[in-house]
C-alpha cells in the first residue's frame, strides 16, 4: 500500500479550504489550488480561502500554526506543485463539464499513480470518469466529506468498477487513521447514504409538522432529545446547514433519484420558505430562519417562525403530552402517544426508517453502513435500524401492516428478527442474505463497549468499572452523570492501584483511563459539594480534597504506568487527572482546561502544583520562578479551555511528549498500546524541587487583576478568587531561596479552597452552574 506524504486541494471554496485545513491539522503538507485571479495577484483565490480560514469559527484549523502547512496557488501557474503529491482532492464547483476539464489537466500534470478524488455530492463516479484514460480510472475515487470537514466525522468513500483495490485500501486508511474519519463504504447512487436519508427526513418533518399543525418549538422538541437527533431538532438542523442549501439539494436528487422512488411523494415547494430565503432569512448565516434573535429595543429576544401566518413571534416553550410520554416509554411511548406530538413522531419515523429499511443493498452493503452515516454525518444517536430495533422489528411491521402500507425490503427479510445481536459476546447484523454475521472493527480499533459486550468488570461501583482490556491492561471507565469526579471515582482508582500492586508480580502492569461517555469528565460532581456546604459540612469538604490529592499523587508516583485517555470536555478535575498521568494519549478534539474559578473555586486535586512545575520545567519559556508562575495564573484565573489537543499542548494541559490521535475509535488502542511501551522498563517520576517567588508575586497578581477589575473585564468576586490563587501560586510566605515539595503546595490549595468554600460567593456561583449551566459573574 502507497503512503500518502503530501496532499493537494483544488478548489478553495467552503469545501476545499477546510479540507486542506483538516489535512494540514494531521500534520501533512498540503497545496491548495483555485482559479487564477484575473488582476493582481494571481493565486489569491487560494490565498484569500486561507486567511478566511484562520477567522472561521468554529475553527477549521486545530492550531493556527498549521495554516503554514498550506501552499496557496494558482491553476494556470502552479500545475508543477502537483508533481509531488500523493492525493489530489478535487473540490471545485459541482459541475460535470468544469470537474471534466480539470481532470484533463490534472491527467497531464499528476504524478503517475498518485490517487485523485472528487468530494462531489451529486455526481456519479461513473460519469466524472468519462473519457479519462485508464490509468486515471483506477485511481480515481469519490471522497464525499461533510461540513464542517473538521468536526463532521463521516466520510462517504466510493470506489468504481475500475478503480484498484489498493488505491482504496490506501484512501481509506490516510483518512480513517490521519484524518480521523468514519469512511463509510457507499454505492455510486444519488446523494450516498446521508443526504439520501437525511434530506427525505427533513422533508418528511416539514411537511408533517405542517399538515399536523405543530409549531416549530414542538417539532424540535420532540424530533430533538426524544428521537435522540441533536438537541437542535429538525428545524433547528435545517438553520445551522442553511435554508437556501435546500432546494438545491432537492432538486438535485429529484433529478437523478430512481422513478419510484419514495422521494418523489414528498418533495414539496413550501412558498413561505421560498419568500424567507429570497429575503435573506436562509439560517444562522443570514438573518435568522426558523429561529431569530431580535434586537429591536436593545435586549436580545429570541423569536420563532409561526408556520401558519408566516411572522415571527416570541419563542414558546413546548408542552405535549408525548414528551412525558417518550420520559416514561422511551421510543415506543413517543410514536404511540395519542396527541400530535406523537402523532407527528409516527409519521416521521415510520416514513423515514422504511424509506431507509428499503434502501439496503441498493445504497450500501449492510444495515451497520446506514447507521453509521446517519450517526457520523447527522449526528443522529441512533442509526435508523437501532431505531427499529428499539421498536421491535415485529411490531413496527405490524403497525405498518395495520395502516395499509408496504413492507420495506429489510423488515422482511428481518421477519421479526432484530437488525443486531449480540453472539458469543459479538455484535453481530442481520445481512440482506438473512444471515447474521460479526461486525469488523478495522485494525487498530479497540471499543470499550465491544469488550464490555463480552466480558464482565474486573471490579465496579456506582461511578466508576474496571475492565480487563488485554495483555495486562486494565482499563478504569467512568460511569457517573456526565462523567462528573466523585469520591466513588476517587475509590476505583485505589481500588486499580492495589489490583495492579508493583506491575510485575501480578496479572496486570498497566493502566488506562478512558470512557465512550460524549466527554472524558465535566470535571467534581458539583452537586455533591452544593449539599455539603449548604449543610455546614467542611470536616467533609475538606476530605473530599484531600482524597482526591491523595488519590492523584498515589496514581502519579505508582511503580506502573497510567496512561490517562481524554477527548471531548475535560474539564476542572478531569483535567487534573490528565495533569498526573505517566503519560496522555489524546483526542485531537481535546477541549481540557481548569475551570475552577468559573464556579468560585480554585483547582483543589493537585492542579495549580502541576500547573506551576510544568510553567516551571517549559524549556520554550524564559527561566526564572516569576514567569512560569505568571503564565500559570493566567491559565487559570481566566479558565482557559483548549479547543484541541494541539492547543492543549501549548497551554502544557499535555505535554509534548504526550500522543495524539486523529480517530476518536483508535483512541483506547492507542492509549493501551503507549501503556504497555511504558511499562516495559518503567520507574515512576521523580518529585520535583519547587522555588516560588513569595508575596512579590503575590501583588503583582493582584495588580494585574484589580486592572482587569477596573477596566470591567474581572468581577469583585473574580478578585476573591483571584486573590486566593495567588496565595497558592506564589508559593504564600516563602522566597526562591526555599525548597517546596508538592505536599507543601496541595496543602496551600487546600488551604485556598476551604477558605472559598465558606463564602456566599462561592455557593451562589455553584448554585447558578447547577441550575443554569452558565457561570455567574458576581
Ligand atoms: P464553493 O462554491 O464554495 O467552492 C467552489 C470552488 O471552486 C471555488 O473556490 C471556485 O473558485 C472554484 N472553481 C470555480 N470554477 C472553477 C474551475 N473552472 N476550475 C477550478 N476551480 C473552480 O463550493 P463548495 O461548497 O466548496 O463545493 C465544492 C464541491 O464539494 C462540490 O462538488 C460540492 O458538491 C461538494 N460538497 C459540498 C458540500 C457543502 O456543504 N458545501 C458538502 C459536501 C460536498
Amino acid at each position: 500500500m502507497a503512503e500518502i506524504k503530501k496532499v493537494a486541494v483544488i478548489g478553495s471554496g467552503v469545501m476545499g479550504g477546510a479540507i486542506a485545513a483538516h489535512v494540514a491539522n494531521a500534520g501533512i503538507p498540503v497545496v491548495l489550488l483555485d482559479v487564477a485571479a484575473k488582476e493582481g495577484d494571481r493565486s489569491a483565490i487560494a490565498k484569500g480561502a486561507i486567511d478566511r480560514l484562520l477567522k472561521t469559527d468554529p475553527a477549521p484549523f486545530m492550531h493556527n500554526k498549521n495554516a503554514r502547512l498550506i501552499t496557496p496557488g494558482n491553476l494556470d501557474d502552479d500545475l508543477n506543485l502537483l508533481a509531488d503529491v500523493d492525493w489530489i482532492v478535487e473540490a471545485i464547483v459541482e459541475r460535470l463539464d468544469i470537474k471534466h476539464a480539470l481532470y484533463e489537466k490534472l491527467e497531464k500534470a499528476r504524478k503517475p499513480g498518485s490517487i485523485v478524488s472528487s468530494n462531489t455530492s451529486t455526481i456519479p463516479l461513473d460519469k466524472l470518469v468519462e473519457g479519462r484514460s485508464a490509468e486515471f480510472q483506477r485511481d480515481f475515487v469519490i471522497t464525499h466529506f461533510f461540513n464542517p470537514p473538521r468536526y463532521m466525522r463521516l466520510l462517504e468513500l466510493v470506489v468504481g468498477k475500475k478503480t484498484s483495490p489498493d488505491v482504496a485500501k490506501t484512501i481509506e486508511k490516510f483518512c480513517d487513521v490521519n484524518l480521523g474519519k468514519g469512511v463509510v463504504h457507499c454505492h455510486d447512487t444519488p446523494g450516498f447514504i446521508a443526504n439520501r436519508i437525511g434530506t427525505f427526513w427533513i422533508q418528511q418533518a416539514i411537511n408533517s409538522a405542517m399538515d399536523l399543525g405543530l409549531t416549530v418549538e414542538e417539532a424540535d422538541a420532540v424530533s430533538g432529545r426524544p428521537m435522540g437527533i441533536p438537541k437542535t431538532g429538525v428545524f433547528g438542523l435545517v438553520d445551522l446547514v442553511g435554508l437556501d442549501l435546500m432546494p438545491h439539494i432537492s432538486a438535485s436528487l429529484l433529478s437523478t433519484l430512481p422513478p419510484k422512488d419514495a422521494y418523489r411523494d414528498i418533495a414539496r415547494d413550501v412558498p413561505l420558505f421560498k419568500k424567507l430565503i429570497e429575503s435573506g432569512y436562509t439560517g444562522r448565516k443570514g438573518k435568522g430562519g426558523f429561529y431569530r434573535l431580535d434586537r429591536t429595543g436593545g435586549a436580545k429576544t429570541k423569536q420563532t417562525l409561526d408556520l401558519v401566518s408566516g411572522e415571527y413571534r416570541n419563542e414558546q416553550r413546548a408542552q405535549l403530552t408525548a414528551l412525558d410520554a417518550s420520559k416514561a416509554g422511551g421510543l415506543k411511548g413517543l410514536v404511540t402517544s395519542d396527541d400530535k406530538g406523537g402523532k407527528f413522531a409516527w409519521a416521521v419515523l415510520s416514513a423515514t426508517l422504511s424509506y431507509a429499511a428499503d434502501l439496503v443493498p441498493e445504497i450500501a452493503d449492510t444495515v451497520h453502513d446506514l447507521d453509521e452515516g446517519m450517526r457520523l454525518g447527522y449526528a443522529w444517536k441512533r442509526g435508523p435500524f437501532e431505531l427499529i430495533d428499539e421498536l421491535g422489528t415485529g411490531w413496527f411491521a405490524d403497525k405498518l401492516k395495520a395502516e395499509g402500507k408496504p413492507i420495506p425490503k429489510m423488515l422482511a427479510v428481518a421477519n421479526g428478527r432484530p437488525f443486531y445481536r449480540v453472539e458469543n459476546g459479538k455484535l453481530q447484523q442481520l445481512l440482506p442474505s438473512g444471515d447474521y454475521a460479526d461486525i469488523k472493527r478495522p485494525d487498530g480499533v479497540l471499543l470499550l463497549a465491544d469488550i464490555k459486550r463480552a466480558s464482565k468488570p474486573v471490579a465496579k461501583n456506582a461511578s466508576a468499572q474496571l475492565w480487563d482490556i488485554g495483555d495486562g491492561v486494565l482499563c478504569l471507565e467512568f460511569r457517573s452523570k456526565m462523567n462528573s469526579m466523585d469520591a466513588d471515582i476517587m475509590a476505583m482508582i485505589q481500588r486499580a492501584i492495589g489490583t495492579i500492586g508493583d506491575g510485575k508480580s501480578g496479572p496486570y502492569k498497566a493502566l488506562v483511563v478512558y470512557n465512550e461517555g460524549d466527554n472524558f469528565s465535566v470535571g467534581a460532581n458539583l452537586g455533591l459539594a452544593l449539599f455539603a456546604l449548604n449543610l455546614a459540612m467542611y470536616p467533609q469538604v475538606e476530605e473530599m480534597v484531600s482524597g482526591g490529592q491523595q488519590t492523584y499523587k498515589a496514581m502519579k508516583y505508582a511503580p506502573f504506568p497510567t496512561v490517562v485517555a481524554p477527548f471531548g470536555m475535560a474539564l476542572g478535575g478531569g483535567c487534573e487527572i490528565v495533569l498526573h498521568a505517566s503519560a496522555v494519549q489524546a483526542h485531537a478534539e481535546l477541549y481540557i482546561g481548569l475551570v475552577e474559578v468559573g464556579v468560585g473555586l480554585i483547582p483543589g486535586w493537585g492542579g495549580c502544583k502541576e500547573m506551576i512545575v510544568r510553567h516551571q520545567q517549559n524549556k520554550k519559556r524564559p527561566g526564572g520562578p516569576m514567569p512560569a508562575v505568571g503564565k500559570a495564573f493566567e491559565i487559570i484565573s481566566t479558565a482557559t479551555v483548549s479547543r484541541s489537543a494541539a492547543q492543549a499542548q501549548e497551554y502544557l494541559f499535555l505535554r509534548d511528549s504526550d500522543g495524539i490521535t486523529m480517530n476518536r475509535d483508535r483512541l483506547l488502542a492507542d492509549a493501551k498500546a503507549r501503556a504497555l511501551e511504558l511499562s516495559k522498563d518503567y520507574k515512576p517520576p521523580v518529585a520535583p524541587e519547587i522555588r516560588l517567588p513569595g508575596p512579590t508575586a503575590k501583588a503583582a497578581f493582584k495588580l494585574a487583576v484589580d486592572g482587569f477589575v477596573a477596566s470591567g473585564k474581572a468581577t469583585a468576586y473574580d478578585q476573591v478568587v483571584s486573590d486566593a490563587l495567588g496565595d497558592i501560586l506564589s508559593g504564600g510566605n516563602t522566597d526562591i531561596t526555599e525548597i517546596k515539595t508538592e505536599d507543601d503546595i496541595t496543602a496551600l490549595e487546600r488551604a485556598a479552597f476551604m477558605k472559598l468554600v465558606r463564602n456566599d460567593g462561592t455557593v451562589a456561583r455553584i448554585e447558578t452552574m447547577l441550575e443554569t449551566g452558565k457561570p455567574l459573574r458576581n
